[in-house]
């Protein structure tokens, strides 16, 4: 007896109760599929706190330590590692020096959790170079696409001479990941895997990260880093760097590039990374802390739809508090026999 006014197809009976709603979801957050960026910071004597980022700190060796054994008690999937140096030159000397900060500090986490964890390095320029950029200069000032490369093949193999297990290059120079790739193979690191930053699109939502990182760029990356309006040449992009040998491809900012995101997870052959980066963090943190919206449903909700359209792990600043509340949230459910309600508290 179907009518307009008494429908026989009815979607809400697979909403009716928070079991029936768990058993049918379609995507599902779990602690492996999530990577905590951290910095640390040469010289620092204590955790610096980052302004932009309300609960993310510039990290002491020390305090990293401390930090990454949090991560991998959480069960989070992997680090990616920056290094904020005490000293910057025009070519970026400390990413290739191996007392370098970040080289020092994959040593470290190497050490420390290398077996319960992906120790990941971002193989990038910006973070050493005085002018701020990911690559260096030519006499005019413009960013060297070539000489970049052979600075990138140095850094590389200081990353995995320092035991980083996924270089991450996220400079967008064109040629990057064949480059790298070739020079860890002739040295002999053809077990250490590349995450190609492929569609790395030139955003806004990156600010809070040059505070971070204490960068020094005046301008801007557009005649590197993906034109925002530009979604087939994201996929250009992936294409180029699974055929160059990336291990991994990544599609930055998340939110706002769900399209790229969806459009590279139905093609490529290689796991798909998603990078919620700092704006996208700050803004959730901001509009909580004014009591606008629920701070942990909209971070779930907001990892929740970036594996929807097809990233296989996020890389999130809420990595370690996620995977901790997903664990406590599983063991926290109602045991057999008792009624709903009366959750173990
Ligand atoms: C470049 C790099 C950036 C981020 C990660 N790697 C900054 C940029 O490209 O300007 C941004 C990450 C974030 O905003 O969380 N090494």
């Amino acid at each position: 007896m179907s009518d307009l006014l008494h429908p026989t197809v009815r979607p809400r009976r697979l909403r009716a109760t928070p079991a029936m709603r768990r058993l049918v979801a379609e995507t599902r957050l779990h602690p492996a599929d999530l990577i905590l960026p951290m910095f640390i910071r040469e010289g620092a004597s204590e955790p610096v706190q980052i302004n932009s980022m309300p609960g993310v700190v510039q990290h002491t060796l020390e305090s990293f330590e401390r930090a990454l054994v949090g991560a991998a008690e959480a069960g989070i999937g992997g680090v990616m590692l920056f290094g904020v140096p005490e000293e910057k030159d025009a070519v970026g000397s400390g990413a290739v020096d191996p007392k370098g900060i970040l080289n020092v500090a994959t040593r470290a986490a190497v050490a420390a959790v290398g077996d319960a964890l992906v120790v990941q390095t971002d193989l990038c320029l910006d973070e050493f170079t005085d002018h701020g950029h990911c690559g260096v200069l030519d006499a005019d000032g413009a960013v060297d696409n070539d000489a970049s490369l052979l600075v990138y093949r140095e850094m590389a193999l200081a990353q995995a001479d320092a035991g980083s297990q996924l270089l991450s290059l996220s400079g967008m120079m064109d040629g990057q990941v064949a480059a790298v790739r070739n020079a860890l193979d002739e040295a002999g690191y053809g077990n250490t895997a590349v995450l190609g930053y492929a569609a790395k699109y030139a955003s806004a939502f990156y600010g809070p990260f040059r505070e971070a990182v204490q960068s020094s760029l005046v301008g801007d990356r557009r005649s590197y880093q993906l034109d925002p309006a530009n979604r087939r040449e994201g996929l250009r992009e992936v294409e180029l760097d699974i055929s160059e040998g990336a291990d991994i491809v990544m599609v930055k900012p998340a939110m706002s590039y769900l399209d790229v995101l969806a459009d590279t997870a139905a093609t490529s052959p290689v796991p798909v990374w998603a990078y919620q980066v700092s704006g996208e963090y700050s803004m959730i943190e901001a509009a909580a802390a004014n009591g606008w919206i629920d701070r942990e449903r909209t971070i779930d909700e907001s990892l929740t739809s970036i594996k929807r359209a097809g990233a296989d792990a996020i890389l999130s600043y809420f990595a370690v508090e996620v995977a901790e509340r997903l664990r406590s949230q599983e063991s926290l459910r109602t045991p057999v026999g008792r009624s709903a309600g009366r959750r173990a508290k």
